[in-house]
């Protein structure tokens, strides 16, 4: 299968495996729990610890085009921690005195993957999906609240980004996974990927009360 035609199909795969996550947050969004700036502290240390994953691969991915993609996604999460932490400032938060934790499962996994297919079909690829789909239910569950104000930041500036890195992760996986063994091993980690994203994420829903919790 050429690479765009696998991407498409791999496209396919990871909504479906991505429907249980964010149909989660939205049985959550009638309950209307959750403590809002416990949410954005998760979403704070979702954006530093997905900027230091990309920063993290960038001196050690030789094809150029990926390491120039990961060197951007470093950067515009960090604004999105900025962003945040902006927001955070305004509802009273000092994020100065915020400290990420320590690495969750899924960043432990993902620090293990040593080839440039299984970065990009885990991180820009699958992590970017995943926050697409979990941010647009936290937006729903701030909107339900009347924070509008962090919904138009989320719409304005995060999800944008957040798509497109995405897509992006979908145009240089169809560029690098052009073997059946290459394809085979994108389709494990999307499979992998997911997979430890779903337990992490029950975990944190039982911690704060909703499923609705923002992604990176
Ligand atoms: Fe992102
Ligand atoms: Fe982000």
């Amino acid at each position: 299968m050429d690479g765009t035609a696998f991407v498409a199909e791999l496209e396919a795969f990871q909504a479906e495996r991505l429907a249980p996550i964010t149909a989660a947050g939205e049985l959550s969004l009638a309950n209307d729990a959750g403590d809002p700036e416990a949410l954005l502290k998760v979403a704070l240390a979702n954006e530093v610890s997905v900027s230091e994953l990309a920063a993290l691969w960038i001196a050690t991915t030789k094809e150029l085009d990926v390491k120039l993609a990961l060197a951007k996604q470093a950067g515009d999460e960090a604004r999105h921690f900025e962003t945040v932490a902006l927001r955070l400032a305004k509802l009273g938060f000092d994020a100065a005195a915020f400290s990420p934790p320590p690495d969750n499962a899924l960043f432990a996994y993902l620090k293990t993957l040593p080839s440039t297919v299984e970065r990009v079909a885990a991180g820009l690829f699958t992590l970017e999906a995943i926050a697409y789909g979990v941010n647009e239910r936290f937006m729903a569950l701030c909107a339900a609240r009347g924070d509008h104000e962090t919904v138009r930041i989320y719409r304005e500036y995060i999800q944008p980004d957040e798509q497109a890195h995405q897509r992006l992760g979908g145009r240089l996986l169809a560029k690098y996974a052009t073997t059946p063994e290459l394809q085979a091993v994108a389709r494990t980690t999307v499979t992998k990927v997911l997979e430890i994203a779903g337990a992490a994420r029950a975990q944190a829903a039982a911690r704060l009360g909703t499923a609705c919790v923002p992604g990176c």
